[in-house]
């Protein structure tokens, strides 16, 4: 049975969210430029899309780039802005055939006013679609998005439109950049990193996490099955005790 088979289509992760790592590496290790590396995980990302519709996933998270890597060379960063530009140029029909709805998350405004213009375009016409929604994460910081939610609900209180007692999980979860998103059930990351650098912190907080040494430019179909298929055999217990699920 092929691995797409194997899966229980009844149990698949509603939100899978991935950190998407190993570009630069998967270049180096071929004496290639690391932008190349990028280049190649792009067609990844489109791989990935594919085999997320194909399973029936609702939500798909991808992280694009970081608050933080905005610290990296400039060219580095000019190659990956235009790389956005341009994969959503190519493959905006292909996403809307399929019945994508494209979302962002982050800081959009530190973006070049090009990719703001191509995302918002893109965003726009694909806003009645509902097979799947696909969430890019660019110049998204989790820590970020906590402090602004923050700052805006501590307005909210001066201000008298929420009081100090209606604060919690729900309140917060309507302030993230996240809000029309459901919680992350699996977190995938490549390239044999084990750490979150700082995506999602408060939404993966009872998120099925997975780890693989693939480097993203290698990830294929079978890969994100493979995850799923993992996930498939965990049990989720959120607290309770194994047998009060039964
Ligand atoms: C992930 O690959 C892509 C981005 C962070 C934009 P990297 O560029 O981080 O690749 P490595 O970690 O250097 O191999
Ligand atoms: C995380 O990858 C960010 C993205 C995948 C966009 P990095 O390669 O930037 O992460 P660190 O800095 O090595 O943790
Ligand atoms: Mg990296």
């Amino acid at each position: 049975m092929s691995l797409i088979e194997q899966i229980d289509l009844a149990k698949v992760p509603n939100h899978i969210a991935v950190i998407m790592d190993g570009n630069g590496r998967w270049a180096k290790k071929r004496g290639l430029l690391r932008v190349l590396g990028h280049e190649k995980g792009a067609k990844a990302v489109q791989e990935t899309i594919e085999a997320a519709g194909k399973t029936g996933v609702g939500y798909l998270t991808l992280y694009a780039f970081s608050t933080e890597n905005w610290n990296r060379p400039k060219s580095e960063v000019d190659k990956l802005m235009n790389l956005l530009v341009s994969s959503l140029k190519k493959e905006f029909k292909t996403l809307h055939k399929n019945g994508i709805q494209l979302n962002v998350i982050g800081n959009i405004e530190d973006l070049p006013s090009k990719a703001q213009k191509e995302l918002q375009e893109v965003i726009e016409k694909t806003k009645n679609n509902n097979k799947l929604t696909l969430t890019l994460a660019l110049s998204y910081g989790s820590r970020d998005e906590i402090v602004k939610t923050v700052r805006e609900i501590a307005h909210k209180v001066k201000n008298n439109i929420i009081s100090l007692e209606n604060i919690d999980d729900s309140i917060i979860n309507e302030h993230l950049y996240t809000q029309n998103l459901p919680d992350v059930d699996l977190l995938i990351r490549t390239s044999g990193e084990q750490r979150i650098s700082n995506f999602l912190l408060w939404q993966i907080a009872y998120a099925e996490l997975y780890f693989t040494d693939i480097l993203w430019p290698d990830f294929k179909k079978e890969d994100l099955y493979k995850a799923i298929l993992n996930y498939q055999n965990r049990e989720r217990r959120f607290g309770k005790t194994s047998e009060q699920l039964k």
